[in-house]
């Protein structure tokens, strides 16, 4: 299905350096105090990290989906605070304007959010539609040249930092989902209120926030696609925003195992290395075997998205069994560093921690589960 090519192994290469070099150092630190990553999210920017897939016509790296999720596999190993803003950024908001914007919206947003000048943000849950994401509240009134939006958002990625909003409202409430719009919304328009930052489990540098929309004009131009494709249009675009955190949850399981065979090599117990205990070599045996099983996933859901062929089933997969394995291994790496992997200065404590949201963000594993079983359901046994 893929063959990794010199790009993809140079991708990887400077990711990791990344990673390791310039997000490292302060990542504990960051996650303590909650402070958002902002020199390690410009330099991401300098390096292209921002805008990965969005074509050079619009200032971004022409890459495919496999470099990306490559990169991201990498940098999650260590700070998925950046991660997600990467993650958000690249999939969801670049994405799926250039996938389904206007030609005047791609040229007006574009290169600004793919090489980070801007950031974006996609604003689909509420406070009372999460899973349920058919039941939109926000509404999108049409008032002629302009949609008047008045709602509010919850848990949004980016949400205090961001500059542009993609903003699912319903238009048509007789229409159910067909007459829900997608709008894209600037930060700094009147009638925009940013709510304080949450303090989460994870990801605790990332920039979540309720946002609230009090009668916020929004030109019509600023809305994508047809009338009424605002529910499509987020489905599909999560659909690959599932790819990016399957790969966030593969680095999340790849970091805790690297950290995990390093320290069972060097810590000895009765006599030898911990790694010398069967205990602990079935532990990293079944690291090894499930963390190789997501990145299949992982790399045949991206390689699906780069061939246009259809992908929902494959990004669910993904998400669902890479998402799992960051959990459960994340507890086993804390396991083998015993008491030391019950403090911050081990790493895989706050590995531990994000895991977890890549459980629940972008569709929690129960919609994972929905959207395979209706799949195969429908007749799609195999991807
Ligand atoms: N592509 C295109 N259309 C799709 C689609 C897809 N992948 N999936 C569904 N649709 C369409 C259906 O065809 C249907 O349209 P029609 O009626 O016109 O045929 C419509 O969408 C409704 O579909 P369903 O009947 O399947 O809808 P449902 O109410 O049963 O819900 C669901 C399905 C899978 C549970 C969906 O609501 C869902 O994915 N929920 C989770 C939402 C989510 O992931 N939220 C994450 C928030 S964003 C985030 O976390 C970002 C961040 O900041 C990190």
């Amino acid at each position: 299905m893929f063959q990794l090519t010199e790009e993809h192994l140079a991708v990887r290469e400077a990711a990791r350096q990344f990673a390791q070099n310039d997000l490292k150092p302060g990542v504990i630190e960051r996650d303590s105090k909650m402070l958002y990553p902002k020199d390690e999210v410009k330099k991401m920017a300098e390096l292209g990290f921002l805008g990965m897939m969005v074509s050079p016509e619009y200032g971004g790296g022409g890459m495919d989906t496999l470099s990306y999720v490559i990169a991201m596999e990498e940098i999650s190993k260590v700070d998925n605070s950046c991660s997600v803003i990467m993650s958000v950024n690249n999939s969801l908001v670049c994405w799926g304007i250039e996938t389904f914007g206007t030609e005047e919206q791609k040229r007006k947003y574009l290169p600004k959010l793919a090489t980070g000048q801007w950031i974006g943000s996609f604003c689909l849950s509420e406070p009372e539609a999460g899973s349920d994401a058919t039941s939109q509240r926000t509404t999108a009134e049409d008032m002629g040249d302009y949609y008047l939006l008045n709602g509010t958002k919850n848990w949004i990625t980016n949400g205090g930092t961001s500059h542009v909003h993609l903003v699912m409202a319903q238009t048509h409430v007789d229409k159910g989902h067909r007459g829900i719009n997608c709008l894209i919304v600037e930060a700094d328009w009147e009638g925009v209120t940013i709510g304080a930052k949450e303090d989460k489990l994870g990801i605790r540098s990332s920039d979540t926030h309720t946002i609230m929309y009090s009668d916020v004009k929004v030109p019509k131009e600023n809305r994508i696609g047809e009338d009424g494709f605002g529910f499509k249009f987020a489905m599909k675009t999560l659909s690959g925003g599932r790819i990016g955190i399957a790969s966030q949850a593969l680095g999340i399981a790849g970091g805790a195992f690297e950290l995990s065979v390093a320290y069972a090599k060097q810590r000895e117990a009765f006599g030898k290395p911990i790694s010398q205990h069967q205990a602990i070599s079935f532990k990293i045996a079944d690291m090894a075997t499930d963390i190789e099983a997501a990145r299949l996933l992982v790399y045949r859901a991206a390689v699906l998205k780069d061939q246009h062929a259809d992908y929902d089933q494959a990004a669910a997969m993904a998400k669902l069994f890479a998402s799992s394995a960051a959990m459960k291994h994340t507890v086993e790496a804390v396991q083998i560093h015993g008491g030391y992997g019950f403090v911050k200065e081990y790493h895989v404590e706050r590995l531990m921690r994000d895991a977890k949201i890549t459980q629940i963000y972008e569709g929690t594993s129960e919609v994972q589960r929905i959207v395979i079983s209706r799949n195969v359901l429908n007749g799609n046994l195999y991807v």
